[in-house]
């Protein structure tokens, strides 16, 4: 018989416990081009995506797949270097089963980056912006199907899926390090064609300020778990300009590479002070 998703989790944890005995309570998924921060980490032990069980492997440019233990900000941590996205071909469940092996793995708080689109006319390119909300409705529902409830509840809240507190401290850090941040909602969609002229003014409407293919379905399943949520987009393009706008994923990567130093010191401020 095929193995439930907790099966799976057990066996997955089973197999990196073997290889690494420690439990970081912190960890941390890196957007398109936002990697530097793993530079950045005493590493303890890497371990290659493709020598853990029932982990997908990544496929996308800008993004390496493996699992990093270490230290960072004086904490332990661990960072999935390497996220898997649904427009790649994985199922919502695959794309979510790296962040339920953190949490089983004693993760209590999740950090997260991605690169999006600006919506809100007061963003430019390279900007920051802290979510406070999503919306999911563009996107495949991770917890569809059989809901185990050793995972969490078949209903769960989502009336705070980003940590209050978190956003505090993170906006402290950002103000103490002289970084400018946004807050705002970050509209999820599934990609992997980024949006017409029409579909930017349709999620701005709907009450977006920033677009982007990924982070919302990690979000769900680590907040389905009760685990606390802190993520962060990097404007690497802007949807909603009415000149000539064509965006690639050069561009995006180009500038999230330009914001990354921003990131990454925002990034060690907060932990530091978890
Ligand atoms: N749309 C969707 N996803 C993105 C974008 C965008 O404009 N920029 C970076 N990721």
């Amino acid at each position: 018989m095929a193995l439930t998703i907790l099966q799976q989790i057990e066996e997955t944890v089973k197999a990196i416990r073997l290889k690494y005995a420690a439990s970081p309570k912190v960890g941390i998924v890196l957007g398109s081009g936002l990697g530097n921060l793993t530079s950045e980490i005493t590493i303890e032990k890497e371990i290659a995506y493709t020598d853990i069980p029932h982990f997908p492997v990544s496929t996308v440019e800008g993004h390496g797949g493996k699992l990093i233990f270490g230290t960072l900000s004086g904490q332990q941590v661990v960072i999935l270097s390497g996220r898997f996205h649904y427009y790649e071909g994985y199922t919502p469940a695959q794309v979510v089963f790296p962040i339920r092996v953190l949490k089983f793995l004693g993760v209590d708080t999740l950090l997260l980056s991605n690169a999006a689109g600006g919506m809100n006319a007061g963003f430019r390119v390279g900007d920051l912006m802290i979510i406070n909300d999503h919306i999911s409705m563009f996107i495949v529902n991770p917890l569809l199907g059989k809901n185990d409830s050793e995972l969490g509840p078949r209903f769960p809240d989502m009336s705070e899926p980003y940590d209050k507190a978190l956003i505090k401290a993170a906006k402290g850090v950002a103000a103490g390090l002289g970084i400018p941040v946004h807050e705002g909602v970050y509209a999820g969609v599934t990609g992997p064609t980024f949006e017409t002229r029409a579909e930017y003014r349709l999620l701005h409407i709907a009450g977006g300020d920033a677009v982007g293919m990924s982070t919302v379905q990690e979000v769900i399943a680590a907040r389905h778990m009760g685990v606390s949520v802190f993520a962060i987009s990097v404007i690497t393009d802007l949807g909603i300009r009415e000149e000539e706008n064509i965006i690639t994923h050069e561009e995006v990567l180009q500038a999230a590479a330009a914001a990354e130093p921003k990131l990454t010191a925002l990034f060690k401020g907060i932990i530091a002070g978890l």
